[in-house]
């Protein structure tokens, strides 16, 4: 069948969950830039979903970037390798950065960004992620605004992919192994 749930084994975080959950992280970091000119940075792909979501549950006024990067590839591994697909429009230097992520796995992606943003000299650089896997952590990542600690499966959906297919789906899901075996 080509209905999407046949590969999954199980529903991780549902559209409700995430929709609340980004609705707090929200009010936090409508708080804490309240006076401040704050850029949002998405890394895409996997982020559109948590960006059009989050801005959109923001008050203030914010500006919104893009970079693609890529790590994975095909694969359910991180290469560890970081390739720009797409830099920033925006000149960094002095801004605000907020740095919006589906989520943190090995933490090499987000790692290789925090150093490249801040050779760039942002004033603040702060990462919010929707997931994250504390067991798959490689190199520790100083996230300010987390979403969900997750177990160290290959989850997709809501704009995490497998072969890039599966960003569309709703819910975050676990992938069944045989789709990848
Ligand atoms: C995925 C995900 C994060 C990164 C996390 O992106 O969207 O950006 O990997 O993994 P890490 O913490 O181990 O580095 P991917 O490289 O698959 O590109 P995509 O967003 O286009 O799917
Ligand atoms: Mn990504
Ligand atoms: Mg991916």
């Amino acid at each position: 069948s080509s209905d999407i749930r046949n590969d999954l084994t199980e529903i991780l975080v549902t559209e409700e969950q995430i929709n609340t959950k980004l609705r707090q992280l929200a009010a936090q970091i409508d708080a804490d830039y309240a006076g401040k000119d704050l850029l949002l940075v998405g890394v895409l792909k996997g982020a559109v979903m948590v960006m059009a979501d989050l801005s959109r549950a923001l008050t203030q006024h914010v500006q919104i970037d893009w970079m693609a990067v890529s790590s994975y590839g095909a694969s359910t591994k991180s290469s560890g390798v970081v390739q720009i697909r797409k830099d920033l429009d925006t000149d960094i230097a002095g801004r605000h950065v907020l740095i919006v992520e589906d989520i943190i796995d090995s933490g090499l992606t987000l790692s290789w960004l925090l150093d490249n943003f801040a050779a760039r000299g942002a004033a603040s650089i702060e990462v919010c992620a929707l997931l994250r896997k504390p067991e798959a952590a490689k190199v520790e990542i100083d996230c300010r605004y987390v979403g969900f600690d997750i177990p160290n499966d290959f989850v997709v959906g809501y704009g995490l992919d497998f072969a890039e297919r599966y960003r569309n789906l709703r819910d975050v899901a676990v992938l069944a192994p045989h789709v990848y075996a």
